[in-house]
């Protein structure tokens, strides 16, 4: 009889409960809106897909894009702070990075001067470090670069690209944080740099290329038995151009000239001509620099002047981290270039003679001609970065044929 007593108990409780809380299911259907975009569209966030896509979100994790700017700390950092590798010596000024428990510091010293700065706080990370990162600090709501970045060939703390040898202080706008940010509100457009600190997402998130997904996951989660998605860009449906513009809008150099809107305007399945373009020539070499262009290198290659479907998602999974896998490259390249179909076409011989690292001759790895990094020192050591040209073609010098 007690036992009874206690049951109908609890559930008359529980019933009270979902009663009083009637919003605890419409929480569920109705997913946190964590930024808005001009257009209206709203952003729930990447954790949010991962309920119906597991797969795809467990694979984005592992990928450059998601790492391409993170919060600040022990693990996303990979610069020393160690005593002796911690300081960045330049001409007029030298830097010293400090870690207190959770926070990283750099500190300004001048030489041959009295003045003094604060420390600067270490608050976000750019750059998943294939090839280096840089480092961006808070003052109130507005966004700094530290002149320390991080350059991983040499390990090897570095003055950030295109400062000078005395301390600067370079803000931080839409024009760089577009493509290594899924979204970011700018607040004043005149200084550029205040955002709203809690509405910048990170990475290069599902939304930067799907679109903000608020009306789809409200939609799927009251209709879980529907199969077809609902309020979401087909990207396979789309015009080759708007499928190239999904990536060109970061891939295609730096854009750098703002038609309509600002730079977190353009949305998959737009025109991205009608929002931007890169203004000054482009010559290839000039091109090839840390942020690149294998839009416009590809798009002079024959593989792709003489096909009609090539688009970057022939040869990338943007869901997965592909770098370094050769093999699944080049049977990338199999798949047109096939002995027994005329045209494309590679001679038996050839294969036969050459291997099957196709890539290695026809997309060999070039030094980026615009960038080039001094180390650390008054020796001014400069290094720069190799990167996989998307100029497919025969490179005569590199031949190795008999
Ligand atoms: C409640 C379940 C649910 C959630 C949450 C959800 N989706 Fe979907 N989504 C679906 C279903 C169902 C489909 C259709 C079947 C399929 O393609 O997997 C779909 C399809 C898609 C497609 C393919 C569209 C096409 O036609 O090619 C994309 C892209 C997509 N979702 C992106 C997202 C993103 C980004 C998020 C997170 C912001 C998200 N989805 C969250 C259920 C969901
Ligand atoms: C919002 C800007 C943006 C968009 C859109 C974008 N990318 Fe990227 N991509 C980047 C940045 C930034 C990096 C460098 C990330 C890093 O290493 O920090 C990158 C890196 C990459 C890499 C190198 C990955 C690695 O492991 O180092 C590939 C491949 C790539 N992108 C392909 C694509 C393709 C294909 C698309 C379109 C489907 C695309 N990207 C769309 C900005 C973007
Ligand atoms: C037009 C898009 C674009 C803009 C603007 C841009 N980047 Fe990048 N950035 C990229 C891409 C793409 C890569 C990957 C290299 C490549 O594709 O050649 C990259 C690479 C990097 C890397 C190296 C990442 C790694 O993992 O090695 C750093 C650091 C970086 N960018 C910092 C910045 C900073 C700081 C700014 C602003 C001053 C900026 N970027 C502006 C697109 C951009
Ligand atoms: C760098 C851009 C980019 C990012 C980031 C990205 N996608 Fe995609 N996604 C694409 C492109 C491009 C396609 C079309 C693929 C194709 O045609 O091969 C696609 C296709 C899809 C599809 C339908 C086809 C399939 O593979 O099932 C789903 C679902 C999807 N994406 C979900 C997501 C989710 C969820 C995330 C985040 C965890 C995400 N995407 C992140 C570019 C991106
Ligand atoms: C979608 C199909 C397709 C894919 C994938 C493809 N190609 Fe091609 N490629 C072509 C076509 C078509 C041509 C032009 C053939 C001709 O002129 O006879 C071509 C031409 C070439 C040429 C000769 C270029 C010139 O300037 O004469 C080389 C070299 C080449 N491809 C290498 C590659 C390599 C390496 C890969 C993989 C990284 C690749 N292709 C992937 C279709 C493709
Ligand atoms: C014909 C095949 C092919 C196509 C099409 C293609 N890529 Fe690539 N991409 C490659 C190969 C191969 C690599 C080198 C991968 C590696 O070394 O791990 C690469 C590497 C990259 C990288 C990293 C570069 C580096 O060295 O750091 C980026 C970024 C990239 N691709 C973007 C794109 C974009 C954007 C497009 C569309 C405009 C595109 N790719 C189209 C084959 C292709
Ligand atoms: C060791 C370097 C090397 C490797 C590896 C290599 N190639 Fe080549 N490839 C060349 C050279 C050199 C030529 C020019 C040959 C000539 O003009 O006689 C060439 C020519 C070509 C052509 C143009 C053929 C024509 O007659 O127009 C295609 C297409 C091609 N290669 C595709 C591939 C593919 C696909 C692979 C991988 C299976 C590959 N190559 C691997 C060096 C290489």
């Amino acid at each position: 009889m007690k036992s009874i007593l206690i049951v109908v108990l609890c559930f008359g409780s529980i019933l009270v409960y979902h009663c009083k809380n009637p919003t605890v299911e419409s929480d569920y259907y109705n997913p946190e809106v964590l930024a808005t975009h001009d257009n209206g569209e709203k952003f729930v966030g990447s954790e949010t897909c991962m309920e119906c896509h597991a797969n795809i979100y467990t694979d984005h994790l592992k990928t450059a894009h998601h790492r391409t700017s993170l919060l600040a700390n022990d693990s996303t950092i990979l610069g020393s702070f160690d005593p002796g590798s911690n300081v960045l010596d330049l001409e007029y000024v030298k830097f010293t990075m400090e870690r207190r428990l959770d926070s990283f510091y750099q500190h300004t010293a001048y030489k041959n001067r009295l003045k003094k700065s604060p420390p600067s706080s270490f608050d976000i990370v750019i750059g998943s470090g294939v090839m280096g990162q840089t480092y961006l600090t808070w003052e109130e709501d507005k966004l700094f670069q530290l002149q320390s970045s991080y350059h991983k060939p040499a390990d090897s703390w570095v003055n950030s690209p295109g400062f000078p040898t005395y301390a600067i202080q370079r803000p931080v706008r839409d024009g760089c944080i577009k493509c290594h940010v899924t979204f970011a509100k700018n607040r004043n457009i005149r200084e550029g740099n205040q955002y709203d600190r809690e509405k910048i997402l990170y990475g290069i998130e599902c939304e930067r290329c799907h679109r903000p997904a608020a009306r789809h996951v409200i939609y799927h989660r009251k209709h879980p038995e529907a199969k077809m998605a609902k309020f979401m860009v087909n990207i396979d449906s789309l015009t080759r151009q708007q499928r190239l513009d999904v990536c060109a809008q970061c891939h295609s150099g730096p854009q750098n000239e703002q038609l309509k809107g600002n730079p977190f305007s353009f949305l998959t399945g737009e025109n991205l001509n009608e929002y931007s373009r890169n203004s000054g020539p482009m010559s290839s070499t000039e091109t090839l620099d840390v942020h690149g262009n294998q839009y416009g290198l590809l798009t002079r290659s024959e593989c792709f002047k003489q096909t009609q479907t090539m688009d970057c998602t022939t040869c990338h999974d943007p869901h997965k981290n592909q770098r370094g896998d050769t093999e699944y490259f080049n049977h990338k390249c199999m798949q047109c270039h096939v002995a027994e179909t005329k045209k494309p076409f590679v001679v038996q011989d050839h294969l036969e003679v050459v291997g099957n690292d196709c890539i290695s001759c026809h997309m060999p790895k070039m030094r980026s001609q615009s960038i080039s990094i001094k180390l650390t020192g008054k020796d001014s050591i400069s290094s720069s970065f190799s990167i996989r040209t998307h100029f497919i073609k025969v490179y005569k010098d590199s031949l190795v044929l008999p």
